[in-house]
């Protein structure tokens, strides 16, 4: 026997509404954060081509941010707040100095006169070594 079992069935059907609210309020909290990262993408790239494929993933997001949150208002009734291991992960994401590095900015500057790809690679390789460290 579930211990839930042992309750009335007013208040199982009240956990198990409170438990989906809960996992669809992750999910949508989650969306909220990759809408964030994708639109931080949008100016942390230097290629045109890179900035619209970051722009479109940045409107596939707030699609989705919208289809969970409408859910949770409209068909749930019930909106839980952010658990504080996922937002301890999306704040570790979104405070992150790399998104303005120079060092990697620089290093994603196009080929420019004077400049070969492979002088290009060894300054991303660089730059990347700084970043891991
Ligand atoms: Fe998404």
């Amino acid at each position: 026997m579930r211990p839930t079992e042992r309750c009335p069935d007013r208040e199982q059907k009240n956990v198990q509404h409170g438990m989906v609210a809960w996992q669809l309020s992750q999910f949508m909290h989650g969306e909220q954060g990759a809408l964030i990262v994708a639109s931080q993408l949008v100016g942390a790239v230097p290629w045109m081509e890179a900035k619209f494929y970051a722009s479109s993933q940045t409107m596939d997001e707030a699609r989705h941010v919208e289809v969970f949150s409408r859910y949770l208002h409209d068909k749930i009734e019930w909106e839980g707040s952010i658990n504080p291991n996922l937002k301890k992960l999306l704040d570790g994401i979104l405070l992150d100095s790399r998104w303005v590095s120079p060092e990697l900015q620089e290093a994603l500057i196009p080929v420019g006169p004077g400049q070969s790809s492979a002088d290009q690679a060894i300054g991303l390789r660089s730059a990347l070594r700084k970043l891991a460290r």
